[in-house]
């Protein structure tokens, strides 16, 4: 049987009170991914031929997001979630097959859930299956009307509520399986003669039920998974929701989460058992670490792949790779592609950028090395530059297996270091090293007998004139 996917993802987000024309609601992220890709996550396990994304506001963002897993349909104008959906007509009308239908604003719905909803809704041979949820607080959500033996009547938006239908607890989650040839049969006799004037989509459950079409609804058994994100309190609640869940899930798996309240992990991140996470720590994108390592507080990972057993301290580390049983921080920076083997060292305030790094390297303090390759066993002193830059191009440097580098020295790039080569402290060098050699590169010192003393003396008299 054709299963398809219909997310709607087109409306403005009002409610979120954004300057910005170019960004859809949507696209807001919770631990660094866009709303819209979490409903895409719970979709992928359910063996959909087709996903269909519609969107509209700050749509060419939403395209960007969505379109390599999804077709695009285009909304221009919002006229309700009905109207979305008439739009997708070119695309599905008339084929056989179920279609789920979701928002692109509800990321805590699980692929459990919509699977489930889906496989109800086949079975039972169902034309429409609807997912409801019994919420505490229902403002702002459709509610579920019922006829008196139970069966599900029609929804009546918040809008269109009068006191007493406002008080149901019961809403619509936005989730709905339909049969797919009745559902765009049906959206032609939607109509827009409610509050906001516009087409609604879960008129249709109504609709079939008027013509004793075999409707369905089952109850979402955790209501929290249908939370909507309309304003940003509740993009705030959804991502604690989230990082409860996802911080729940490493802890059992075995990994020590010392502050979950002030621990932020990513969903896509995965981590080894007996690591340990200090608080304040904020961990993203595809990064994955291994096992026994110690990580934080106060620590930023992002795309990482870190191995096992490292020690890494308030550092703020980014699309890079790291071996085994390293020691990095506290305040360590590293970005563009990084690679660090084992046992190394860097220490505090050392930023690397592009540059690999052989196992056995001690980078201590204070250092900047860019754009370089450094050997087994290298010894970089205190304040070392690697000066990769001329203002309008970007130069690579090469040093090799157990160099000296004094503190203080600036290599300007590009050249070589070569082995076991010795840099003496203070250098500014320019120019290739060969191997065994040493180099050194500054003014030679002059000492002034007393003349230290004499100095003072005139500066006094100055003073005192
Ligand atoms: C909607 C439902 C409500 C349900 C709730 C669940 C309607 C009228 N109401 O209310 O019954 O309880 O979701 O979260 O649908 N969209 C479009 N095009 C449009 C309008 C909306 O694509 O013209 C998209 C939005 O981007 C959003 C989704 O449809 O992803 C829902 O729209 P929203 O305005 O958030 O509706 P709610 O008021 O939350
Ligand atoms: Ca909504």
């Amino acid at each position: 049987m054709n299963k398809y996917a219909i997310i709607l993802a087109a409306g403005k987000g009002t409610r979120m009170k954004s300057v910005r024309e170019d960004m859809s609601k949507v696209s807001y992220p919770i631990l660094g991914i866009p709303l819209v890709k979490y409903v895409l996550k719970a979709l992928k396990p359910l063996e959909l031929t087709e996903i269909v994304t519609i969107v509209g506001f700050g749509g060419k963002m939403t395209k960007s997001i969505v379109e390599n897993d999804t077709k695009i349909v285009w909304q221009e104008i919002q006229k309700g979630t009905g109207h979305a959906v008439m739009q997708v007509a070119p695309l599905l009308e008339g084929k056989e097959g179920v279609t789920i239908v979701t928002c692109g604003d509800t990321p805590l719905l699980t692929s459990s859930t919509l699977k489930k909803l889906m496989d109800d809704h086949i079975k039972n041979g169902n034309k429409l299956t609807v997912l409801t949820a019994n919420v505490p607080n229902p403002f702002g959500y459709g509610r579920i009307i019922r006829k008196e033996n139970g069966n599900i009547l029609r929804i009546i938006e918040q809008k269109d509520a009068n006191i007493e239908e406002a008080k149901i607890k019961e809403v619509n989650t936005g989730v709905v399986v339909f049969d797919n040839k009745l559902l765009f049969e049906y959206l032609k006799t939607l109509k827009n003669d409610n509050a906001q004037g516009e087409y609604y989509l879960y008129d249709l459950i109504g609709k079939f039920v008027n013509d004793g079409l075999q409707v369905g609804a089952s109850i979402l058994d955790d209501y929290l998974e249908m939370l909507g994100i309309n304003d940003r309190c509740q993009l705030a609640e959804a991502a604690k929701i989230l990082r409860n869940r996802i911080n729940k899930g490493l802890m059992l798996s075995g990994v020590t989460i010392e502050d979950p309240d002030s621990t932020y992990i990513g969903v896509d991140v995965k981590i080894g058992p007996d690591t340990v996470i200090k608080p304040g720590s904020y961990i993203t994108g595809n990064t994955i670490i291994g096992k026994l390592n110690e990580i934080g507080p106060n620590t930023i990972l992002d795309n990482m792949e870190i191995g096992d057993e490292n020690l890494i301290i308030s550092s703020h580390l980014v699309d890079s790779k790291i071996g085994n049983e390293n020691h990095i921080g506290p305040y360590a920076r590293m970005r563009g592609k990084v690679e660090i083997g084992n046992k190394v060292k860097v220490g505090n305030f050392v930023e690397l950028k592009n540059a690999k790094i052989k196992d056995g390297v001690k980078s201590a303090h204070l250092s900047y090395l860019g754009d370089v390759d450094i050997g087994e066993d290298t010894n970089v002193g205190c304040g070392t530059i690697v000066a990769n830059y001329d203002g309008v191009n970007k130069f690579h440097t090469n040093i090799g297996k157990n160099v000296f580098v004094g503190s203080g020295a600036t290599i300007i790039s590009p050249i070589e270091i070569k082995d076991k080569a010795f840099i003496a402290a203070g250098s500014t060098i320019n120019q290739d090293v060969q191997s065994e050699d040493m180099a050194i590169a500054r003014a030679r010192q002059v000492n002034k007998a007393g003349y230290a003393k004499i100095l003072k003396e005139k500066a006094l008299e100055k003073k005192n004139k």
